[in-house]
Parts: C-alpha cells; sequence; structure tokens
C-alpha cells in the first residue's frame, strides 16, 4: 500500500478546496492511502509515515504561511528520516502575479532541506493554465484549478509508485 499526505493551512477555504482535489487525483490510482490534514493536525509522524507529501499554503506575503511554517518547524523529528521520499507543492493567492508560485517555491525549499525530491508539472490542464511548479489558484479556486491540483496529487501518486513499485 502506498501512502500520500496531503497537508495544508486554510484559513478562508480556498486552499481546503485545493488539498481536496489533490487527495482526489491521489486516490485516483487503485490501493492509495490518503491523509489529508491541516498543519494544525500534522506532525512529524505524518512524513515518516507518507511515501509522499503534496504541501499546501495560502500565499502571505508572498510565502507560506505562518501556521504551515510551524509544522515545518515542529516535525524536525523526521529531518532526513524522509530523505528520498516524494514531495510537491500548492499555493491559493489573492491575486495572478501576487505570489503563489512564490509560495510553492518556500514550500519546496523546506521539502528539499528535509531530503525530499521535489517536482513540477510540465503539463497544460489547459491552454495557458499549467503547474510548473505546483498547483496555484486565484481565491475560491475554479474547475481548472481544481482539474491542476487534481493532477498534481495524480502525478504525486505516480511518482511514488514509480520509485519505490513493491509498495
Ligand atoms: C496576512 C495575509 C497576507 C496575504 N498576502 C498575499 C500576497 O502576498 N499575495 C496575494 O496574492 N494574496 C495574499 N493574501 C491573500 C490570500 O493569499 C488569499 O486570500 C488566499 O486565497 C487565502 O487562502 P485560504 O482561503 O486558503 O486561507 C494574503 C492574505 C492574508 C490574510
Amino acid at each position: 500500500m502506498h501512502k500520500i499526505a496531503v497537508i495544508y493551512d486554510s484559513q478562508t477555504g480556498n486552499t481546503k478546496a485545493m488539498a481536496e482535489a489533490v487527495a482526489e487525483g491521489a486516490r485516483k490510482v487503485e490501493g492509495i492511502e490518503v491523509r489529508l490534514k491541516t498543519a494544525d493536525e500534522a506532525g512529524a509522524d505524518d512524513f515518516l509515515w507518507a511515501d509522499g507529501v503534496a504541501l499546501g499554503s495560502p500565499c502571505y506575503v508572498g510565502l507560506m504561511s505562518a501556521k504551515l511554517k510551524a509544522f515545518l518547524d515542529t516535525s524536525h523529528e523526521a529531518w532526513s528520516k524522509v530523505d528520498g521520499k516524494i514531495g510537491c507543492a500548492f499555493s491559493s493567492a489573492g491575486g495572478a502575479g501576487g505570489g503563489a508560485e512564490l509560495t510553492c517555491l518556500a514550500i519546496l525549499t523546506a521539502l528539499m532541506n528535509y531530503g525530499f525530491l521535489v517536482f513540477g508539472v510540465p503539463d497544460y490542464v489547459k491552454p495557458g493554465v499549467t503547474l510548473h511548479y505546483g498547483a496555484v489558484a486565484v481565491g475560491r479556486p475554479d474547475e481548472t484549478a481544481l482539474s491542476a491540483c487534481r493532477l498534481l496529487g495524480e502525478r504525486l501518486t505516480e511518482h511514488v509508485i514509480r520509485l519505490k513499485p513493491s509498495g
């Protein structure tokens, strides 16, 4: 059984909707166990449990929220023990160009520090809309943004299985 943890912060529900779509995408592959947790609920044990993780945050002043950063700061027990696992990011911002991709990069930087292998997705979910650094959305995610989130989750699962075929 392959295991995926989707961990997010969300104050007004936008990143939460994205997290649910990432989890839905991850579950598309049969035999995957998915944990969906808020940054408040999650801990080092979730990092240790998972084969792959997707971390999501609202864009706050161009970076991840303090709550997601607190999860990363207080899960240090897992640091280096997750070396070689797969990680990816998603973010919701108030406006296009407001920093959602920068927030994804901040999350990917932290995941790299832990030892995760991080990825982006080169595909387009429709002309002009992609997720090269992770899935991004402006405000309440529309169907296109949710498709990007589902694709992120699906790709996370595929990478986990490719890396660890026997589970
Ligand atoms: C403290 C704070 C800082 C924010 N900074 C940015 C920002 O730098 N760029 C931006 O586009 N939106 C910014 N926003 C807007 C949020 O990223 C946006 O409303 C997001 O969709 C909220 O996600 P949530 O519903 O998951 O909480 C900020 C909001 C707050 C409360």
